[in-house]
């Protein structure tokens, strides 16, 4: 393992762009690649790094450069906006990526309030509903535009201090091209929609699994059910193999909502219980799903 310092060539190139002097923080270290804070005088970028040396380096440097075509790709689509891409190279261990820093927290710690047993406020629903709300509109974008984001996930999701989200992390995504990429295999076993377990389980890992928008939606479902409840859509031991999790997720049964909500919210529930439909074609779109969270 290296030290935990960005690396020379990305620093060398965000100073034209937020600035010197640079502030570097690290955020996350974690399978093979880290996470910076990187800021100077005029404004501040998140950097992502593959660690080298740790085995899975080279799968890590072709995930970030698989995350910055797709970052490309998704801009050109007009499904992120431009600007947030702000730059990705090579460097000596390997690829950098750096993207426009969003002030947010994850899902987990966002919802610390509503998920607390006295957390049932009116200020708390219409929150709840406007995290929801914006969370969708940003995978309806990805949909429209003929993508899956296929890591839905609280850790993959900011919401800003007045409740608005917003989708990081789009190196597993799944786009309508076709083209070569690394094999998608799911991403977080929690947040992993029943048919894509299923579809993982009955192929070799080599095989490329694509994640459509009602993945998404269900990995919505199981992101809002699990960070409100504080616990996890689907019960299995923690300590189970991730094909035995899988197996139990492609049965489609989750934890009923109304046994593990800290306080009823029957909108909300609504909402949630009709992503975590077990067949995709049963869950709403999430342009329907946007529409319907806007709804008074
Ligand atoms: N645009 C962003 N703004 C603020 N923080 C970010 C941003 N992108 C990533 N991060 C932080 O860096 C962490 C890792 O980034 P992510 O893209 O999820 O990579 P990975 O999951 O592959 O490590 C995130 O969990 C988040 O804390
Ligand atoms: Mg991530």
């Amino acid at each position: 393992m290296g030290e935990a310092i960005p690396p020379a060539e990305a620093l060398e190139y965000l100073g034209s762009r937020v600035g010197e002097p640079l502030t570097a923080r690290l955020l996350s270290d974690r399978r093979g690649s880290r996470a910076w804070k990187i800021e100077g005088p005029l404004g501040a970028v998140a950097l992502k790094a593959n660690t080298p040396g740790d085995g899975l380096t080279r799968d890590k440097a072709v995930e970030m450069a698989q995350e910055d075509e797709h970052l490309l790709l998704l801009t050109a689509a007009g499904a992120l906006q431009a600007g947030y891409r702000v730059g990705a190279g090579e460097w000596a261990g390997g690829r950098w990526l750096a993207v426009r820093w969003i002030d947010g927290a994850p899902v987990w710690g966002a919802f610390a309030r509503a998920r607390s047993l006295d957390g049932n406020l009116p200020s708390a629903q219409q929150w709840l509903l406007g995290v929801a709300r914006t969370w969708v509109e940003e995978l309806a974008r990805l949909h429209m535009a003929g993508w899956a984001h296929a890591d839905v996930q609280p850790t993959n999701t900011l919401v800003t201090p007045d409740g608005v989200v917003a989708v990081i992390d789009y190196a597993l995504a799944c786009g309508p091209g076709g083209g070569p990429r690394l094999p998608y295999r799911g991403a977080l076993t929690h947040t992993t929609a029943p048919e894509v377990a299923r579809a993982i389980l009955a192929t070799n890992d080599d095989v490329h699994v694509q994640a459509g928008p009602s993945a998404d939606v269900w990995g919505l479902g199981a992101s809002l059910q699990w960070c409100w409840t504080g616990q996890r859509p689907v019960p299995y031991e923690d300590d189970a193999p991730r094909a035995a999790k899988l197996g139990i997720i492609s049965k489609g049964a989750t934890l009923p909502l109304g046994k593990v909500r800290p306080w009823p919210f029957q909108r909300f529930e609504q909402a949630i219980a009709a992503c975590l439909a077990p067949l995709p074609g049963d869950r709403p779109s999430a342009a329907e799903l946007a529409q319907l969270l806007k709804e008074a």
